[in-house]
């Protein structure tokens, strides 16, 4: 059938449109139309090539969908090799480097391009007269497969080049990877469909894009950054690496925002300083920085050696995860009795610290990953998250190992252990009497968003229960010097700073204190809204289910928690104990209920850092009747992004949620007040 000059020219018309849009979404990251607004024209397109399927051609924004699956991948022979980097793991190491790069060129100093080193998989594009011809992984370097079909589905990839004085022929290289986010999501949908997750978002990134079904791929959020170019021919290239990224990028490749050129070694320390720090910050995994000498010139005079440039090298993090030994398993009894298996490890440094246990979670989660004293494990540390254990080495394990279970009696008091039906978590039932769970109430109980009681910390707490001087809570304040006296690495000065800070501690706020008392499933965030509402401790213990549940934001599980810990006796003899004016006389200022909530139903998250703590914007959001969520979701209503936000704006601009400044933030908030 004929095309009509009508839909030839809607069609051209929906490519230049959809390329545009794809580009603005993907690559900007700043959409101009909704995402149902695209799926419209998009449609639209596939019904036009449908009906006249000689208009497809494999540029067409429809083709990311994946084309039929492949026996096996093609080779690709690189024309010029693709290499590796150099590294460096001590700021000696990189002194050295430029020691070496300064001595060669006989030069006092020179300019770095300085870029984050993306853990994903370093892929080849090629692209001829603007069109994207084959894509292919970087192999041994020399070869390596033809994964043209599945790169296509990856939507931050231009299947054309847009702009001007493009290259006839152009080879541009970079990273194929996963967010953290993304990873999780695909784990996510791996574990709901009974297969075994990912261990890492570089091997997931690998996994989906050397699939031989590309409608697989397609449907896995990989995303690609380009760092460099390999060929070049029939055009200009600009001749420093900075100013070839900016090509790249008016060309509509996606590269990293924030690569800076960089002076000296100095300031290559201080890019790498600074990456050390915004590493858990961003929204993907980066397993160290780059510096490339920024002009060509001096590249080309530098040379390679072996497969790595002499003009290039990689400033690697200390390593995140390390191989060891577990040594046995512990259990752990917590404040509310929770049962946790930890592994004792022999010492292993890694992500900078010297690591010695790690989280095994619970049961559920040693089952999944069978995990047995003995057993050589990978664990992983990433900034201030606890360690964990990712998985074990079967090949290593030896004979005899045998699996764990956790114990049927708490292995603090003996009282027996129960899992309720559709929990993970294992408690022990001996409540108070488990001194384990009285010494984390304690610990809590005396925290610094709790009572706040400076001094108390857990080796103190653990000797006073150990030493009986303190059964509950309430005990703290008939503590007297000399009881203190006869403490562990207590002296009189030490003893007389606690019993100040105790008494302190005494003047504090309704919601501290319900928070200070650990009542299961009430955070901070709950007790606020707890003494918001109620006002009055007095009320609250004679709240009943219903009229808890009424309450916006509490659920039933908190509710009924609620209920229970005001219905047990003990309970209210402690609290009677502690607020009663002749015994420890806690008290509060009477809770304000604020006039004008301007705010309540608003949703907000906060993400990036903001110029005051989070917590303070925090609060005062909540004061004027906002909540204040810790992920994004449809119903957030702002996102308020400080500088270098994290995975939270993404989702956010991905969901079409207002996302705020600092400054727009506190305009709104003060309009919000001036109602
Ligand atoms: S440049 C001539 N830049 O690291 C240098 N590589 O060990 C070639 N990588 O295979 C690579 N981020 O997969 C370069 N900003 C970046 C990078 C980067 C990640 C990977 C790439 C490469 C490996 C080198």
């Amino acid at each position: 059938m004929k095309v009509p000059k009508t839909v030839r020219v809607r069609a051209n018309e929906l490519h230049t449109q959809l390329h545009e849009h794809n580009y603005r979404y993907y690559t900007k990251d700043d959409p101009l139309i909704s995402d149902a607004e695209y799926d419209l024209l998009l449609r639209e397109l596939q019904d036009i090539e449908a009906e006249y399927p000689q208009l497809i051609s494999p540029d067409s924004p429809t083709q990311r969908v994946g084309a039929p699956p492949l026996k096996s991948f093609g080779e690709v022979r690189h024309e010029v090799r693709m290499l590796s980097l150099g590294n460096a793991f001590s700021d000696e190491e990189l002194a050295d480097f430029d020691h070496r790069v300064l001595e060669k060129l006989d030069i006092g100093c020179v300019d770095y391009a300085a870029e984050p080193k993306l853990d994903g998989l370093a892929v080849s594009l090629l692209y001829e007269d603007g069109k994207l011809v084959r894509a292919a992984t970087r192999g041994d370097g020399e070869t390596g497969e033809d994964v043209t079909q599945n790169v296509r589905t990856i939507a931050s990839v231009p299947l054309k080049l847009e702009g001007k004085n493009i290259p006839d022929v152009l080879e541009v290289r970079g990273e194929v990877y996963l967010s953290h986010a993304g990873f999780q999501e695909l784990n996510r949908q791996a574990v709901a469909e009974g297969l075994n997750p990912f261990v890492n978002p570089r091997n997931a990134a690998a996994g989906s894009l050397r699939q031989l079904d590309p409608g697989m791929t397609a449907k896995r959020p990989l995303e690609m950054f380009c760092y460099g170019v390999g060929k070049a021919t029939g055009g200009s290239l600009a001749d420093t690496h900075m100013e070839i990224l900016a090509q790249l990028r008016d060309w509509h490749l996606r590269v990293y925002e924030d690569v800076r050129k960089v002076n000296g070694l100095d300031g290559c320390v201080e890019y790498y300083r600074y990456y050390e720090q915004q590493r858990e910050k961003l929204p993907f995994e980066i397993d160290g920085v780059v510096f490339k000498v920024d002009s060509l010139a001096l590249q080309e005079q530098l040379g390679l050696v072996a497969r790595a440039p002499r003009w290039a090298i990689a400033r690697k993090f200390p390593a995140q995860e390390k191989e060891t030994t577990v040594l046995g398993i512990d259990i752990q009894v917590g404040r509310t009795g929770a049962l946790t298996p930890v592994a004792r490890l022999e010492p292993v440094f890694v992500g900078g610290v010297t690591v010695t246990n790690a989280t095994l979670h619970n049961q559920d989660e040693i089952e999944r990953k069978d995990v047995r004293a003995g057993d050589a494990v990978i664990v992983r540390r990433a900034g201030d998250v606890i360690p964990e254990v990712v998985r074990v080495i079967r090949e290593k394990r030896k004979k005899g190992t045998r699996r764990f279970k956790l114990p049927k009696q708490c292995p603090v008091c003996g009282s027996h252990v129960v899992r309720i039906e559709g929990e993970s978590v294992a408690r022990c039932s001996g409540g108070l009497i488990c001194s384990a769970q009285r010494k984390e109430a304690i610990k809590h109980f005396a925290s610094r968003r709790a009572m706040d009681i400076e001094g108390l910390g857990d080796k103190l707490v653990e000797q006073l229960v150990e030493k009986d001087l303190v059964r509950d809570v309430s005990d703290l304040y008939g503590l007297s010097a000399d009881d203190l006296a006869g403490l562990e690495r207590m002296g009189e000065k030490s003893a007389d700073n606690l019993l100040q800070a105790l008494k302190s501690s005494k003047q504090t706020t309704l919601a501290r204190f319900i928070y200070s008392l650990g009542i299961r499933e009430v955070g901070e965030t709950t007790a606020q809204i707890l003494a918001r509402e109620f006002g009055d401790l007095a009320v609250l213990k004679k709240v009943d289910f219903e009229r808890l549940q009424a309450v916006r934001d509490i659920g039933p599980v908190a509710a009924e928690n609620i209920v229970e810990f005001f219905r047990e006796a003990h309970n209210r003899e402690v609290i009677e104990k502690l607020t009663d004016k002749r015994k420890a006389n806690i008290h509060w200022l009477a809770e304000k209920k604020p006039k004008q909530q301007p705010l309540a139903g608003k949703t907000f998250v906060l993400t990036g850092t903001l110029s005051i703590p989070r917590d303070e914007m925090k609060e005062k959001l909540q004061a004027l009747g906002a909540k204040v969520s810790g992920s994004v979701s449809k119903k957030t209503n702002y996102v308020v992004a400080g500088e270098n936000p994290g995975s939270k704006y993404d989702k956010a601009t991905a969901l079409g949620v207002t996302v705020l400044d600092e400054a727009a933030c506190n305009e709104l908030m003060s309009e919000a007040g001036d109602k």
